[in-house]
């Protein structure tokens, strides 16, 4: 084949003819079923556009391993929010070199939001040769024209294009049988003064509701108990569609759906949460009374030069409604300690929100600098030494509210999704509660896929545990 499928001007969606032009020349080059491995870094949003890539690729005739070193397409789905993920990601591309000396069929890509950034492209093309294909966030609806490409013309394979819209119709082989992600939009519009997110992730587009719905359906059809709405931002979206849809009416239509599931979604920007969804949650049937609510510090100031558009508050006032429309919601948060300028004082102002709301859980993220940022240009950055004392200071504030938690759980009884075996012993199942608290039970294997309801009768570190009543 001399005909280059990769154009400047970026398909928006997938392409039968290329699928299964791809698929003869995989099976032309390996002389046995050829195997992928695919392992995704950092977010939820990562993790459900994967399990789309191992759609792809299964279409294109690929089986799946756990094994790098066995595999004959190896995929790397990258992380940029963080410093240090670009070492971790390219120690694991180095670590197949010899490999790939040994078996020079092996195909290695890279892709996701590291990928996407110039700098890191050219780095991996100059520096690490045996890499075959290199492509960003919005373009892996392409990967069999890119996978065509790289065996037909024998090319290396660089591509940052990004489809404006959201993909539809690509199969996704799911990682899991009881949850189930569901993308309801790519992007962000935010700019939050540290996040490389919209850079590498471009504007918010949203999905069409009747293609969310539909794919709803069709996972609760196939047994799936739990689906998570995702979104760097859920509570924009509908931004653009044509007739108007706000999140609280696409929560209000998913909600209709017959079935004993659950729904979740993340990520809800402070900014932009309505008390109208606060509203449709409280009145659903499906939705979990939990709340992912990221206020990323406690301080007004801070949130000021995050670009977060909300102060402490409106944030409170957010939550106290919530809290009288339902007496159950529990919330979760992330949380930047060390961010430039920060002192001690606007810290304890983070230690002291924590305390009050009681998270029942935190994501914690030391500050990191992402150049391209206007955080990356702030002056009187918090040291090192200083950001690790705090994040331990603020762990162990978080653990002693946890631990509180659990405590008082012993002796409640708790509806419990059971979607995996536990840690004590060989009849232990786990399950999560609609707050995301981790139950850990004993019954038979087959109750895997269930909900149940827990008695508490211990706390444990890492979760609570108890018998099915
Ligand atoms: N440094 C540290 N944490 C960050 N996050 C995003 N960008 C950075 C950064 N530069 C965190 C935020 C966000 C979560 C997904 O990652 O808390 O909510
Ligand atoms: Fe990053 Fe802010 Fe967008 Fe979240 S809302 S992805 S933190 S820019």
């Amino acid at each position: 084949m001399n005909k280059s499928f990769i154009t400047n001007d970026i398909k928006e969606q997938l392409d039968e003819y290329v699928i299964s032009r791809a698929k003869e020349l995989v099976a032309e080059r390996f002389d046995h079923p050829p195997m992928a491995y695919v392992h995704s870094f950092g977010c939820q949003q990562n993790a459900a556009d994967a399990e789309h890539i191992k759609g792809l690729l299964a279409l294109m005739g690929f089986g799946f391993t756990d094994m790098p070193d066995n595999a004959d397409f190896v995929l790397f789905n990258t992380c940029a929010v963080r410093e240090g993920a670009e070492d971790r990601v390219l120690g694991h591309v180095g670590a197949l070199k010899n490999i790939k000396r040994n078996r020079p069929d092996m195909m290695i890509a890279l892709c996701g939001c590291m990928t996407q950034q110039q700098t890191i492209a050219d780095k991996i093309k100059h520096s690490f040769p045996y890499v075959d294909i290199v492509f960003g966030t919005g373009s892996f609806h392409l990967l069999p024209q890119m996978i065509a490409e790289r065996i037909g013309n024998k090319k290396r394979v660089f591509y940052s294009g990004s489809a404006k819209s959201v993909v539809e119709g690509i199969p996704a082989v799911r990682d899991d049988s009881v949850k189930a992600w569901l993308p309801i939009m790519k992007g962000c519009d935010n700019f939050c003064s540290y996040c490389i997110v919209p850079y590498v992730r471009g504007r918010e587009v949203s999905r069409r509701p009747e293609m969310i719905i539909a794919e709803a359906k069709e996972l609760i059809a196939k047994g799936y108990k739990e689906i998570t709405l995702l979104g760097q931002n859920v509570n924009s979206y509908g931004k653009g569609l044509e007739p108007k849809v706000t999140f609280s009416e696409l929560v209000k239509e998913l909600d209709k759906i017959e079935g004993e599931f659950r729904m979740r979604f993340m990520t809800s920007h402070p900014k932009d949460c309505s008390r109208e969804l606060i509203d449709a949650i409280a009145e659903s049937k499906h939705f979990c009374h939990h709340i992912h609510l990221p206020v990323q510090s406690g301080n007004d100031v801070v949130l000021k030069a995050m670009n977060r558009h909300y102060n402490i508050d409106s944030y409170l006032e957010l939550i106290s409604y919530a809290r009288s429309k339902m007496d159950d919601v529990t919330f979760s948060s992330d949380i930047i300690v060390g961010f430039p300028g920060e002192t001690r004082e606007q810290f304890e102002d983070t230690l002291k929100l924590i305390k009050e709301v009681e998270y029942n859980a935190l994501f914690t993220f030391i500050y990191s600098k992402r150049n391209g940022t206007p955080a990356a240009k702030m002056e009187n950055v918090v040291s090192e030494k200083e950001k690790s004392v705090w994040f331990r200071e603020l762990l162990a504030v978080q653990q002693d509210i946890c631990e509180r938690q659990n405590q008082q759980m012993i002796g409640k009884t708790l509806r419990v999704l059971l979607d995996s075996e536990g840690k004590s012993g060989e009849d232990a199942l786990a399950g999560r509660t609609e707050g995301n608290i981790i139950v850990e039970t004993f019954g038979d294997r087959s109750l895997i896929g269930s909900f149940v309801n827990v008695k508490i009768d211990k706390a444990m570190n890492w979760a609570v545990q108890g018998t099915i009543v």
